[in-house]
């Protein structure tokens, strides 16, 4: 038995400072998210996801030849193993789309020539697989579970035309790319979330990086993390219209339940995503022809922040996946796919973190990750229980 008395801290590791990194920061009480010294916000209004992704892979943004040069291996990559599409053929319809994702992730480790081998080059080079095969996965799924044949990826399109180009088959017009292009922006990264530490505590093991992201992928499947903008969207057609919403809202928050979308761990004021992805909700709702996405979401913000100062005399913040899911409704995105699709945006994050957490030089070096727990299970009196034979252990 463990004599020595320890500090239990036992917050969901809240305000706990756990590792350093160069990769982002939130500040929560400012609201502002930067990707290695860039507001996100600049990021979304100019630059595309290839110049992101290589900044937080590569540490600096790209000049006109880096980006050239790191397209040209993303669009290399693009391709997915004919046993892999075979695999998902074989998959019952109703998978979870975060599942097809995370279990196909693992099967790209089967056909990774580089998967033995532990250095930084090698490492990078498999994130720049994981980034462009991770949304060629999705896209093949959610044509193969609808009875159609996937589409193989086309070369002259950016990383964010191609994915949806992969997924519909058609190419979308130029304001359509551009706003899944920020999207895929403003989601790649969110220094140590739920997914990231577990990428990160994967990666500490010397894990290879596909494990890492795979088991990001599961982390970011709960509803209390990436999960959130499909229920958002699942609230908003159960409210059905503007006018139902502040009968909705009360419905809810008698109930004692939670309003997908508001709230979170670390901002204190309005998520600095969520403003951007906001005027892009608007305009494609507009644009789709189906503006109540967008308006019901509005009312339901200014509704619940009313809400909240009277009933709970707190404020309430909208986070990114509050506008997330009326912007990819109108996109046409299958709701079930919101989440998978935040998550081929994150495995940028994650795969820089993975290359951090392995490779970073600088101290304090990262180690490999060992919580203590405080066991509150029984012993038999002082000592350990003795063991009994089967046969004589009580129901
Ligand atoms: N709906 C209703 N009440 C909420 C709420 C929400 N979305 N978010 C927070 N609250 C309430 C809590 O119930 C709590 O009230 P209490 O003190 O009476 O118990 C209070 O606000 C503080 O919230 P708490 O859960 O402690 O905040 P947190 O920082 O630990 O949790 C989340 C953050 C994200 C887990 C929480 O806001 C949430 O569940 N949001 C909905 C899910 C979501 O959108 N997730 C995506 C995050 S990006």
């Amino acid at each position: 038995m463990e004599e020595e008395c320890k500090p239990i801290i036992n917050t969901g590791l809240r305000g706990v400072t756990i590792a350093s990194t160069k990769i982002s920061d939130v500040n929560g009480q400012l609201g502002k998210l930067v990707y290695r010294g860039y507001l996100v916000k600049d990021l979304a209004e100019n630059t595309t996801f290839e110049e992101a992704a290589h900044l937080l892979l590569k540490e600096k943004l790209p000049n006109a030849s880096q980006l050239a040069g790191f397209k040209e291996k993303l669009v290399a990559e693009r391709d997915i193993p004919a046993s892999l599409v075979a695999a998902l053929k074989t998959r019952p319809n109703e998978s979870l789309p975060m599942d097809i994702l995370q279990a196909g992730t693992a099967m790209l480790a089967n056909h990774d020539p580089e998967i033995n081998v532990q250095t930084r080059e090698a490492t990078e080079n498999m994130a720049l697989r994981l980034i462009s095969k991770t949304p060629a996965i999705l896209a093949a799924w959610e044509r193969i579970r609808n009875g159609k044949d996937p589409v193989p990826p086309n070369k002259e399109l950016s990383h964010a035309a191609n994915f949806l180009y992969m997924m519909t088959g058609e190419i979308p017009n130029d304001e359509i790319i551009r706003f899944f292009d920020a999207c895929l922006i403003l989601h790649a990264e969110h220094s140590f979330n739920a997914s990231t530490f577990a990428a990160r505590e994967v990666a500490s093991t010397r894990a290879h990086i596909y494990a890492a992201v795979a088991a990001a992928v599961g982390s970011l499947s709960g509803e209390l993390h990436g999960g959130a903008n499909t229920r958002v969207m699942n609230m908003l057609l159960e409210i059905g219209s503007p006018d139902r919403v502040e009968q909705y809202l009360n419905d809810e928050l008698e109930a004692g339940r939670k309003i997908m979308g508001l709230g979170h761990a670390v901002y204190k004021v309005d998520d600095p995503r969520a403003l951007i992805l906001a005027p892009m909700s608007k305009r494609m709702g507009e644009m789709a022809g189906q503006p109540q996405w967008y308006e019901m979401s509005r009312e339901l913000e200014l509704k619940a922040k009313e809400a909240f100062k009277t009933r709970k005399n707190m404020d309430i913040f909208v986070n990114v996946d509050f506008y997330s899911a009326s912007l990819y409704y109108s996109m046409g995105i299958p709701v079930d796919l919101f989440t998978p699709v935040f998550a081929i945006s994150r495995v940028a994050g994650w795969t820089a973190h993975v290359l951090e957490e392995q490779f970073a030089e600088a101290a304090p070096k990262p180690m490999l990750y060992r919580p203590e727990s405080d066991y509150i299970g029984d012993y038999c009196g002082p000592e350990e229980c003795v063991l009994e034979p089967i046969y004589e252990r009580k129901p």
